[in-house]
């Protein structure tokens, strides 16, 4: 959990500026539309106003906003010398200025810019309500995991003339994140065509933020029909030294159900969504959801004290009240959680613990689970969320294991973890169960490891600026797992090749030679699968940087 205190002020107000090379590329490709008026709604210290300076174009009405005073006066001043632009930078808060002239009917040829980046929760209250007024006015769902940049371009995209451009820099989570789907689904409906350029270097390496450069042409009429998204991915970034108008007008637009939901299909070539689409359609191949069920891991609401090493079950004599438990992946680096490897994180002194004392009240349990009880009140333990509304305090609930466990995120491709000693699981994993008599909990995690599963992962899954994969059990029940008739394996021989594996991409050939030939897939549609799931693991690892440091987890 972050907090709103321990964020740095640029964060906090969304102010990384953009580069120039980015905003003179986009700038050129909005003055092919020949605008007259062009509104940039958070125009921080001018960098497009900068950019259509070195554009040799016809005079331009230009409306910047922006809400720090300074920033907007530096910017109103590098207009005032604009040998193209004419207009003003007003010093205001574009969500509040938006909803009233929209109201109004107001309306501009073009939109530039570069929103803020900021999280519902760290928005003032005024802002929370001008968003959720912006989505309410399009009859959009509305959610508070939303951010701010969302009902910027969705204002921005309401404010453009039938035909107008927006071009803008967002974030590459449009693509995935759920919050985002009111956006896409309103791009859609607005736009007769959506381009993003995804580049793979990171263009605001200090944001730790995957952006993407979107631009976009509203459609003249709601009934024509739109061509849909396209993406473009930039190997590096020696593309903004090209014609964007190019890049527009020649990318390979799709439409229809690749758009259902998230977008991140269209990060794939015909070809591989033509196979995609077909094996989905093989008897071999389940959706997870027709064959098991997704539960969270146990929430205790303290894992500091609920979770332990064995010091601490030895040192308060609590061995009666211990069982194993994981929830990290370093508890657990192959398929399968036996006692061996309870062992050996126990040696590693690993909190792999779990204190569980039921409703047992505090008078009927041992002296010295006592004084591990009166410890946690001293630490305040009680008075957190969790323990403050269950009765006792301590009375984890929902206790119980399940033969397979998964961890939450990964960092090459999910996997499933055989829980050969029913260990308990933390609510960084996923209780899992068969839900077929004919399918053994051993199988499911032994088939699950294969480019096919690790694809749906990324197609489905979410990932921000650290680039681990993150699933949530909606996301899990989509995952396309190969099941064949027979199959004969060895999971012991999977977990040793998953510890030792150095090679993620061999490792995965290996499986699918096995999985995905027996479930039915041809060598070809196994080698394109294969290639589509590498290509899209390294676009989400590219993502990895330096740790930030002003964030702490709780
Ligand atoms: C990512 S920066 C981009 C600035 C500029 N558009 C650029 O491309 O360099 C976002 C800017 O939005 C401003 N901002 C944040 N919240 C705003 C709001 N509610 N209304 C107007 N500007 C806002 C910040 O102060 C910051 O200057």
């Amino acid at each position: 959990m972050n907090f709103k205190t321990q964020e740095t002020a640029t964060k906090l107000r969304g102010g990384y500026y953009t580069p120039e090379e980015v905003s003179q590329f986009l700038a050129k490709w909005i003055l092919n539309s020949n605008p007259s008026s062009i509104l940039e709604p958070s125009c921080g210290d001018g960098a497009f106003i900068r950019a259509f300076q070195g554009l040799n174009h016809n005079a331009i009405d230009f409306l910047g906003i922006e809400i720090l005073d300074e920033e907007a006066e530096k910017a109103d001043l590098q207009l005032a010398n604009h040998n193209y632009l004419n207009g003003k930078v007003i010093n205001t808060d574009f969500l509040e200025w938006v909803v009233l002239e929209l109201e109004r009917g107001r309306t501009f040829d073009a939109v530039v810019g570069n929103p803020p980046y900021i999280r519902y929760q760290y928005l003032e209250k005024s802002d929370q309500e001008y968003s959720e007024r912006i989505f309410k006015r399009f009859q959009l769902p509305f959610t508070k995991h939303t951010n701010v940049w969302v009902p910027f371009v969705i204002a921005s995209v309401a404010m453009l003339v039938p035909g107008g451009r927006l071009a803008m820099v967002i974030p590459s989570e449009i693509l995935h994140v759920l919050h985002a789907g009111s956006l896409r689904k309103f791009l859609l409906d607005q736009c007769v065509r959506i381009l993003m350029i995804d580049p793979n270097e990171l263009l605001f390496a200090e944001a730790l933020q995957g952006t993407v450069l979107l631009m976009i042409e509203k459609k003249n009429t709601l009934t024509q029909i739109s061509e849909g998204v396209a993406i473009l991915s930039a190997p590096n970034n020696s593309f903004l030294n090209q014609n964007p108008e190019h890049f527009f007008q020649t990318a390979e637009y799709v439409a229809g159900e690749v758009l259902n939901g998230k977008w991140m299909k269209v990060l794939l070539d015909p070809q591989e969504i033509e196979v995609f689409e077909r094996v989905k359609t093989y008897p071999g191949i389940k959706k997870f959801g027709e064959i098991a069920t997704v539960d969270v891991g146990i929430v205790t609401g303290a894992n500091k004290f609920f979770l332990v090493d064995k010091g601490i079950v030895e040192k308060y004599s609590l061995q009666n009240f211990s069982t194993p438990m994981f929830g990290r992946s370093e508890h657990c680096k192959g398929v399968v959680y036996n006692n061996n490897v309870h062992q050996l994180n126990e040696e590693k002194g690993y909190p792999t613990n779990f204190i569980n004392f039921g409703k047992t009240a505090f008078n009927k349990l041992p002296k010295s689970a006592q004084k591990y009880l009166r410890l946690g009140e001293e630490l305040e333990y009680p008075t957190r969320y969790k323990c403050r509304i269950r009765s006792p305090w301590y009375a984890v609930p929902s206790v119980y294991s399940t033969t397979i466990g998964m961890l939450k995120r990964s960092h090459n491709f999910p996997r499933l973890i055989y829980n050969e000693l029913e260990a308990y699981t933390t609510d960084t994993a996923y209780r899992i169960r068969t839900m077929e008599k004919t399918l053994s909990a051993r199988k499911l995690v032994y088939s699950f490891v294969n480019s096919l599963t690790a694809l749906t992962a990324e197609l489905e899954g979410r990932h921000y600026g650290g680039g681990v994969l993150e699933l949530v059990p909606s996301e899990i029940e989509k995952l396309l797992v190969p099941i064949p008739k027979s199959l004969k394996f060895k999971i012991e021989d999977l977990d040793r090749l998953v510890k030792a594996s150095e090679d993620v991409d061999l490792l995965l050939q290996n499986q699918d030679k096995k999985v995905l030939r027996q479930a039915g897939l041809s060598g070809e549609e196994i080698s394109i699968i294969h290639d589509a799931w590498r290509r899209i693991r390294i676009r989400r690892q590219r993502l990895v940087v330096v740790v930030e440091p002003e964030i702490i987890n709780d």
